[in-house]
């Protein structure tokens, strides 16, 4: 009887060798929940279709989806032949990727201190950028990860981003016992992220900020957001303040972005196109 060929059925990685389809994610707890946000906030990922068109991903090329989440950009930019791979902090989002996209590859890995111990002709990156602090660590390993000549494409909140969400929450929070909170995220102006990549070696091609009213869906798409996006304050809370922290935000925000029967989140966007001119290493 013929032994089984595990690369028959399973095929690997042509970048890392792991089999495709076996789980070799960490353990520790996920801080994302990959289903709900799949279902409730997929316009994070379809927003950044025309990211991809902006990064004009060619066969062959080596690219890296830096905070892949659930896969899908990775999935759009391995269709332009280019061999991808993509990388998220969390394992819940990289064990949903790898489920819906088991031909592609995908590695835990953090966006502040990451080696894949290969030059990419590509960085790519939506809408993750704004929740790694401190911003250098990552900025220093996306240099570090790219050819000389490669580009860093990237899409992230800018400056005033959700500034009307971030308001409502500080001031539900200023209810309860938590008191002070402060936004965890980091939303750059163009000026400040372009010294940042331009010290880091990165010449910025390209940069623009933008607004994108987002539609939230359904009468809870406020307190959905929150319950995803500020998930560590809202787990602060005492699950039986809750109901009411919620009901307080959505109350700050109502005037604002409550508009013809909807939920309007006020997202701006900061896209940057920057090349790799240092040669040298690291
Ligand atoms: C955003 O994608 O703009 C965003 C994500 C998390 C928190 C706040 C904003």
């Amino acid at each position: 009887m013929p032994s089984t060929n595990f690369a028959e059925i399973a095929p690997g990685c042509n970048r890392c060798g792991r089999l495709i389809g076996m789980d070799t994610t960490s353990t520790r707890n996920a801080p994302w929940d990959a289903g709900l946000y799949d279902d409730r906030h997929s316009f994070v990922w379809k927003h950044g279709a025309t990211l991809v068109d902006l990064l004009a991903p060619q066969a062959g090329e080596r690219i890296l989806d830096l905070g892949c989440g659930t896969g899908h950009l990775t999935a759009r930019i391995a269709e332009a032949g280019a061999q991808v791979v993509g990388i998220d902090s969390s394992a819940e989002m990289i064990a949903e990727a790898r489920r819906g996209f088991p031909g592609l590859c995908f590695e835990v890995a953090d966006a502040r201190d990451f080696d894949l111990g290969e030059p990419f002709d590509a960085v790519f990156s939506n809408a993750v950028l704004h929740w790694v602090k401190p911003p250098e660590r990552a900025v220093a390993c996306i240099k570090r990860s790219l050819a000389p000549g490669g580009r860093f494409v990237a899409e992230l909140g800018g400056r005033g981003n959700v500034a009307v969400i971030a308001a409502a929450l500080e001031a539900a929070a200023g209810e309860t016992s938590i008191g002070a909170w402060e936004p965890p995220w980091y939303f750059p102006s163009i000026g400040e992220y372009a010294a940042l990549l331009e010290s880091n070696g990165l010449e910025v091609t390209h940069a623009v900020l933008f607004d994108r009213p987002t539609p939230l869906d359904g009468d809870d798409g406020l307190r959905s957001w929150v319950t995803i996006f500020a998930r560590d304050l809202v787990e602060r809370i005492p699950p039986d303040g809750r109901e009411a922290f919620l009901r307080r935000v959505e109350d700050a925000a109502r005037a604002s972005l409550h508009r013809d029967g909807g939920w309007i989140a006020d997202y701006r966007r900061l896209r940057v196109v920057a090349r790799r001119v240092d040669a040298s290493p690291g």
